[in-house]
């Protein structure tokens, strides 16, 4: 899961998509385009709305996305449109490129639509963001483990 800051979306996409799939043998994990908060804690509003849904991100810590999580990783979840261009701009081949999905393609296939930065909002920003990666997290868990 990738975003920019590795603080918002993608530690909430790395916390959902942990519960939905805690039974199943799959490592998951997240990363930013951009350093400007490695080593932080999610923001605390994610970390807020996470609660509320049951899910405890407070042990994540920001970290880069590298070359090499194209090999440690089959699928490469990205945000945004401009993540998607910082992540692909790294792939070494087409076997890389071919691992980066938008993600909320999972719910509206091919439309390329944004998970919105929700950094510079308020609250509302990230009910709204934890809503629209709960729905795509649901349609991966069951595409990886169709058993629950
Ligand atoms: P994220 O949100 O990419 O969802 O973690 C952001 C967090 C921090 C910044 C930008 C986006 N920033 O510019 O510091």
């Amino acid at each position: 899961m990738v975003c920019l800051g590795n603080i918002c979306r993608s530690p909430l996409a790395e916390g959902i998509l942990k519960s939905k799939l805690f039974r199943a043998n799959v490592v998951i994990d997240s990363a930013g385009t951009g350093a400007y908060h490695i080593d932080q804690k999610p923001d605390s509003r994610s970390i807020a709305i996470a609660k509320i849904n049951g899910v405890d991100i407070t042990d994540q810590r920001a970290r880069k996305f590298l070359a090499e999580d194209f090999d440690a990783f089959d699928l490469i979840y990205v945000m945004d449109n401009a993540n998607y261009r910082d992540v692909i701009e790294m792939a070494r081949n087409e076997d890389d490129i071919v691992k980066v999905k938008m993600i909320l393609n999972e719910v509206f296939p091919n439309e390329n639509l944004d998970v919105p930065d929700p950094y510079l909002g308020g609250d509302f920003g990230f009910k709204n963001v934890y809503k629209m990666l709960d729905e795509a997290c649901e349609i991966i868990a069951k595409k990886i483990n169709p058993d629950g």
